[in-house]
């Protein structure tokens, strides 16, 4: 049993192979934190991590006690007011105002297993990854609301997941205001906080700093997880690198509005949160309901942060992404949107297809403006049926067409979204996210569908799974290009209104989840103007997102190796656009931008149409090396070869889970002059096995030696040319594709 309860001690120690977890019912009854960390024995009585001494200018929680202060111990799940100031998981408000609680210990339960949140993401255990939950229950004798704190530890990951079910078994309404999904008390601060930061066109770029005394902290207010901040974080020791040393990190199942941040108090403790964004929260608890949090899930390495990232992907891939696609390859894409936005004919598509298909792309998808009156961006979102103006044939003559060309055929949408100019808000002004009369403002011109109201998912429901049953669909990309504003639901009472970021997302949820088991063999790529929703809560519904509007390759590399530190590769949407670039005006090789895309989920986005044979002739190269290793692309182990930071040289592997085949990209971001002669060390390999090495260059593949897995641990593949000296054919933005493969 991987979960232990100590019953003289009462306590709790949860682990694997990998990691151990220990929780302690303290004195007062609330629930403390003592380790977390790598393995360690099974004992039974750890009493002597809790502090217990005098200090001045403390609070004590007994009258004639000098001892217990909740300011000096580590705890799980802590309150506010009762000896501790600084932040804390939860605030329950009650009838008379007062915000204090006393949560202890009831009793606890053991699962075998874990069960799953209703209406919520989570990640899930199975046969071949199982898992087993611990439950504590605690109650507030005088409200008699109970919460339960549940942690679940997978048989093969240090990752541990953990939620929070607030239940009122009381007579009164209370009121939560703050409900994070977790929280933990590491007991000291010598971190670094590595956020993932950016805005559209730039997301999720990590910015490293030391931790400090006080409050640091990333959150998002805008109804969605955002381009902006992420809810993921890493707090690494100030020498772990990629490849060596400690880290954690905490990351939240779930697609709103969020907060994730760290609390050093005087002591050198560190208080690391993670949850719904208290602010704006208010939601109301009547008696005989509940209110289940988020998941969060937390990871702990002592090998660096790529084993960090590849617990997550593991964990991602195999117990967080469902369905049909779960470890299926994803297929080569086409999309039309950069090559013509809403200038399109169907002859125009079908041209484009057509070249695709030669091509060997595999999947074509139709994006914004094939429905109601949309023409431009100012009108029809919301009017799910084809436009006739523009598809004669319908989407069903459309695809039918595409499926004749032995394609498959996507569809983009934006169901959470209306221009006021759509037949759906001339006939449902109501359905709006709106304050009454207050100004509504606008983003790309449209406005929230409030999903917080049933009626609102179900119409939306009928409209979209009409047309994909319709039209066979096979892909759907699922966008949302605009934050809230003015939230507040016309369907509800003035007391709930705390509530509506969290039912809107909510609803986005459950609208997926009908999508997804009324078409179960769909692929659903999210997005949001690119990757405004990149999270793990969008993985449970859609297995691939669009990773960020911007195709750069060379803004890729910081946008894809940002992401790659909490999402798998097979997790990015990455495509080859056109240069100069639409988003940055750069001039790069097809040749690195077909290199950058390989590390995710290939796709195309540019008018394939008017390309040279010679260009033409290399993408079907391209594509052709793609589909031989896309297995490993996308579901390989990835190593950032180039620490955080380091922008000049990038270097990227994957390598197979059989470890016979790792590829290399080499990214020269900057060229540099009389270069030195590098050599780079290979991870992940096996010792005795010997790999032949191949570069594949456009003009065709060099063989580059072979060498075994030993040597090129050690003493490492060299990647400078020969001619080292001179930059002959490298310029700035050159890249080089290296396969290793096992003989
Ligand atoms: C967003 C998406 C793009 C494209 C456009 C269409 O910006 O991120 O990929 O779908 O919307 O309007």
């Amino acid at each position: 049993m991987p979960i232990q309860y100590h019953i003289q001690s009462q306590e709790f120690h949860l682990y694997n192979d990998q990691v151990s977890y220990l929780i302690r019912v303290l004195e007062n009854g609330q629930l403390g934190h003592l380790y977390y960390g790598a393995r360690i024995p099974d004992e039974a009585d750890h009493g002597y991590l809790v502090e217990n001494t005098y200090r001045p200018m403390t609070t004590y929680v007994s009258p004639d006690d000098y001892s217990f202060s909740l300011s000096n111990v580590q705890q799980e799940y802590p309150p506010y007011g009762t000896s501790d100031y600084r932040h804390p998981a939860y605030e329950v408000k009650q009838a008379n105002g007062s915000t204090v609680t006393n949560f202890t210990f009831e009793g606890y339960q053991i699962i075998n297993g874990k069960p799953q949140l209703t209406g919520l993401p989570a990640t899930y255990a199975s046969s071949s990854h199982p898992a087993t939950t611990l439950e504590i229950a605690l109650v507030d004798q005088l409200t008699q609301v109970k919460m339960i704190l549940s942690y679940s530890i997978f048989s093969d990951s240090p990752i541990i997941a953990r939620n929070v079910r607030f239940e009122n078994h009381g007579k009164e309404t209370v009121t939560l205001t703050t409900a994070q999904s977790l929280s933990v008390d590491l007991p000291d601060a010598d971190y670094e906080w590595v956020q993932f930061s950016g805005a559209w066109g730039r997301e999720r770029h990590p910015h490293v700093t030391p931790l400090r005394p006080g409050l640091q902290a990333v959150d998002s207010l805008r109804g969605a997880s955002s381009h902006m901040q992420n809810p993921f974080l890493i707090l690494k020791r100030p020498q772990t690198t990629e490849m060596s040393g400690e880290a954690y990190a905490v990351s939240l199942v779930y697609s709103g509005n969020f907060l994730a941040q760290a609390e050093v108090n005087e002591y050198d403790v560190t208080r690391l949160q993670i949850g719904i964004n208290p602010f704006h929260f208010a939601w109301q608890l009547t008696p005989g309901t509940n209110f289940q949090t988020p998941e969060a899930l937390i990871a702990y390495t002592e090998k660096g942060l790529n084993d960090l990232s590849q617990s997550f992907h593991r964990l991602y891939n195999d117990c967080l992404v469902r369905g049909a696609w779960q470890h299926q390859v994803r297929p080569v894409l086409i999309n039309n949107w950069e090559a013509t936005y809403f200038d399109f004919t169907e002859e125009k598509l079908i041209a484009i297809a057509k070249q695709a298909k030669k091509l060997g792309i595999e999947l074509f998808v139709l994006d914004d403006g094939w429905f109601g009156e949309r023409m431009t961006e100012t009108a029809g979102l919301g009017d799910w049926w084809p436009n006739p103006k523009r598809l004669p044939n319908g989407i069903a003559g459309l695809a039918n067409q595409i499926h004749q060309l032995g394609l498959k055929f996507g569809l983009w949408f934006e169901p959470e979204m209306a221009n006021r100019n759509s037949k759906l808000v001339r006939q449902h002004p109501d359905w709006l996210i709106q304050t009454p009369n207050r100004p509504q403002s606008q983003g790309r011109r449209q406005y929230v569908l409030d999903l917080a109201q049933p009626e609102v998912i179900d119409y939306l429901f009928d409209l979209i799974a009409k047309v994909l049953h319709d039209g066979q669909i096979d892909y759907v990309k699922w966008d949302m290009n605009r934050n809230m504003s003015e939230v507040y639901s016309l369907a509800y009472p003035a007391n709930q209104q705390g509530e509506i970021f969290h039912r809107y997302i909510l609803g986005v949820y459950q609208l997926y989840e009908r999508l997804r088991q009324a078409f179960p063999k769909i692929l659903f790529e999210s997005c949001a103007s690119g990757g405004g929703r990149f999270d793990a809560g969008m993985l449970y519904y859609a297995p691939q997102a669009w990773t960020s509007d911007d195709s750069d390759a060379i803004e890729r590399l910081a946008i894809q190796g940002g992401t790659s530190y909490g999402y798998p590769l097979s997790s990015m949407g990455a495509h080859v656009s056109v240069t100069p670039n639409e988003q940055v005006g750069r001039l790069t090789p097809l040749n690195t931008r077909g290199n950058v895309a390989y590390f995710g989920d290939l796709g195309y986005e540019l008018d394939i149409t008017q390309m040279t044979p010679a260009e033409l002739a290399q993408i079907k190269a391209q594509i052709e090396e793609y589909k031989r290793y896309r297995s490993v692309f996308q579901y390989g182990n990835f190593y950032r070869l180039t620490g955080l930071g380091q922008a000049k040289l990038i270097n990227w592997l994957v390598v197979s889970q059989d470890q016979r085949i790792a590829i290399l990209g080499n990214f020269k971001v900057l060229n540099d002059v009389n270069a030195p002669y590098r050599r780079l060390r290979i991870p992940g390999l096996k010792a005795d096995f010997r790999y032949h090495v191949t570069e594949v260059k456009p003009a065709g593949k060099v063989n580059r030696g072979s060498f075994t897995g030993q040597e090129l641990a050690r003493l490492g593949l060299v990647i400078s040319d020969a001619s080292a000296g001179q930059t002959n054919e490298t310029t700035d933005f050159y890249s080089r594709c290296f396969i290793l493969e096992a003989e």
